[in-house]
């Protein structure tokens, strides 16, 4: 295991119900909020209304922010940060998927950041510029798919430099201040989504299991716990989108999958995410979706290279027993079981099936130097275990 600092300041109010709370996490932090949402699934359902019903009761005046799309743009934070600094707003509340938390962060710390957002930004060769101050964020996830209520990240996709590239920034100051977290209000989300989210979840605990250092056998048991419940809970939310025991479930996974508990000590890295969200970037498929492909591939190409691990995730995820088998041949046993899950719950597990049109060779190498253009060391690869060259990303 490495040496590790852990923190975490986020406040968590769990459980379903705990959006009558809202008022009462966000007093203490500011009198006039921006309220952010995205293309109006909050306000069918009703969520929004008594959100804002119960901040004006508690003498907190809200400002709206809506439209925040999926895979959110950095236009959009540059506007709602104007609004937010022409209307005075004291703390920004983030009410939807991980885009509409994302760009809340963001936006709250581009409020009071000298130069352009797009300099906190993650970018090969570019040394980004970290914001040390924002307002409060409040973060009331309404999908549980991203962990992005309980963390310090925020991913946005830079759109105003003539091309789409997605990418990331990681601060102390992004840490929202309350993470209002209420099951019931994810029982809207669509049949897909839900799955999406499912895969999501999984491949932030397996980025670490497969990419991490040797020796974290308690971090493995985490994410491993992470993994078994989702794969039991997930399902029944897919089914019965009214299941709030499953909503539950699911979403207190999806908190414990990335607020940074899990990956303590195991040099985390996340090239798989990496390569994701360039799919994201460039043809707007949902994150969870675009994982799912993307991790099956990934996994079927690293299990050369490290087949005890992925031996190990056949044997302890899905039961594979070892004998007369090589571990090559069981990581692989475990990587169809891994698929035969993701397909039974409804995710795509193939680019093919992404409606992206055909594929070629070439669009493939594009897609890895667009990948590359965020992040790579110091020989061109993209890190992890394996580091990836383009001809591998590729592959
Ligand atoms: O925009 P609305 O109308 O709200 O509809 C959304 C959107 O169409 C809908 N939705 C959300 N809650 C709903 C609902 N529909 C019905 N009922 C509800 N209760 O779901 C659609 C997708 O929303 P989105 O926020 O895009 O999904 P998700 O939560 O999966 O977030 C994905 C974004 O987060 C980033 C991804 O890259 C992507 O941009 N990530 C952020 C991370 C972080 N901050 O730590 C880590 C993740 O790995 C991820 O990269
Ligand atoms: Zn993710």
């Amino acid at each position: 295991m490495m040496k590790f600092g852990f923190y975490n300041p986020t406040r968590l109010i769990f459980g379903a119900g705990s959006l009558a709370q809202l008022e009462k996490a966000v007093r203490p932090y500011g009198k006039k909020a921006l309220l952010v949402i995205g293309g109006g699934s909050v306000k069918k359902s009703g969520a929004f209304d008594q959100a804002v019903a119960s901040l004006k009761a508690a003498g907190v005046s809200v400002v709206e922010f809506s439209g925040v799309e999926p895979n959110p743009r950095l236009s959009t934070v540059v506007r709602a940060a104007e609004l937010a600094k022409k209307e005075a707003c004291d703390v920004v509340i983030g009410m939807g998927g991980g885009s509409v938390m994302d760009t809340s962060k963001v936006i709250a710390a581009s409020v009071l950041y000298e130069g352009h957002p797009r300099d906190m930004l993650v970018r090969a060769g570019k040394v980004p510029r970290l914001p040390e101050r924002a307002l409060p964020i409040i973060t009331v996830p309404t999908l549980a798919a991203t962990g992005s209520e309980m963390n310090n990240g925020a991913v946005i996709t830079i759109d105003d430099e003539g091309e789409k590239l997605k990418t990331f920034v990681k601060a102390e100051v992004l840490y929202p201040r309350v993470a209002v977290v209420d099951p019931e209000l994810t029982v809207t989300v669509p049949k897909n989504h839900t799955a999406f989210g499912v895969c999501d979840i999984i491949t932030h605990v397996t980025e670490g299991y497969f990419n991490g250092i040797d020796g974290t056998p308690l971090q493995d048991r985490f994410a491993e716990g992470v993994i078994l419940t989702v794969l039991e809970w997930g399902p029944k939310a897919v089914r019965d989108g009214s299941d709030l025991e499953a909503r539950t479930q699911v979403q207190w996974a999806s908190i414990v999958a990335l607020n940074g508990w899990v990956q303590v000590g195991t040099n985390y890295i996340a090239p798989v995410h990496m390569i994701e969200h360039t799919l994201s970037a460039l043809y707007d498929i949902p994150h969870g979706a675009g994982l799912a492909v993307v991790n099956l591939a990934w996994m079927r190409f690293a299990a050369r290279f490290r087949p005890d691990r992925f031996a190990k995730f056949a044997q302890h995820i899905f039961g594979l027993a070892a004998t007369g088998k090589d571990d090559l041949s069981l990581a692989m046993e475990g990587i169809d079981r891994f698929e035969e899950f993701l397909r039974s719950i409804g995710c795509p597990t193939r680019l093919s099936e992404l409606g992206i049109g055909e594929i070629t060779k070439e669009m493939l190498f594009g897609y890895a130097e667009e990948t590359l253009k965020v992040l790579r060391d110091e020989e061109g690869r993209l890190p992890g275990r394996p580091p990836l060259r383009k001809e591998d990303i590729v592959e």
